[in-house]
């Protein structure tokens, strides 16, 4: 029972103490608020802490540096391309490069559809089913790598390995998209193997 003071007013018969709130309560109210301002600087303010999706993005990028650093040491073999091309922070890196105006996106297009500027670019549709050169990740990555330089595509190998690698992944990553683009080439083959 309480001490306190009956207050005025009644409902229903029913009457209430005009009770102080307990200091447990207080003090957890009191940290709570204060916890809210330490955690605003940290993570808002000053930036220092990582909020969950940065976190999840730190992540991701120690899971691809991990592989990549695998695939420095090791052969290339479809397993590791198909690896790499499985993980989103590899495929990020690869899209920004892909979609550098100066690098692919120049004869592909930006959507990798053909399309440049709503034309039809000098490179073919990466995201249909018909491949020059075959559609597997070897095949891909051969490409990029050492090109088709009579044909109009450059070898990229003198960007580094794991330009080419990230390149691939984002290729992988429009294969079978099937973009609205720019249509078949004739030497082109269909071909649509398994992802
Ligand atoms: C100067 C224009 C040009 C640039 C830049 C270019 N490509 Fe190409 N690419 C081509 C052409 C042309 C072909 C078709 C070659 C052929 O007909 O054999 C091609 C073919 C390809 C193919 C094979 C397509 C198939 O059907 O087999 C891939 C994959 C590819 N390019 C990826 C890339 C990537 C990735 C980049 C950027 C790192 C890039 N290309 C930059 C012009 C270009």
């Amino acid at each position: 029972m309480s001490n306190a003071e009956l207050r005025h007013h009644t409902f229903d018969g029913i009457q209430e103490f005009d009770n102080h709130l307990p200091n447990w309560w207080l003090w957890s109210f009191y940290s709570a608020c204060l916890f809210s301002i330490g955690y605003w600087i940290w993570f808002h303010t000053l930036g220092v802490g990582e909020l969950p999706p940065e976190a999840y993005q730190t992540e991701q990028r120690a899971a691809a540096a991990r592989i990549e650093a695998a695939m420095a040491n090791n052969p290339v073999t479809e397993e590791m391309l198909l690896k790499l091309a499985s993980e989103p922070a590899v495929v990020a890196e690869g899209e920004k490069l892909f979609k550098t105006p100066s690098l692919c996106a120049q004869c592909h297009g930006p959507d990798g559809n053909g399309m440049v500027s709503g034309l039809p670019g000098v490179g073919p549709n990466l995201t249909d089913d018909y491949w020059i050169h075959g559609s597997t990740a070897m095949d891909i990555y051969k490409t990029i790598h050492d090109g088709y330089p009579e044909k109009g595509m450059a070898s990229w190998k003198g960007y580094g390995a794991t330009f080419v690698q990230r390149a691939t992944a984002y290729v992988l990553s429009l294969r079978g998209k099937n973009l609205k683009g720019k249509p078949p080439e004739e030497n082109a083959k269909q071909s649509t193997p398994a992802k």
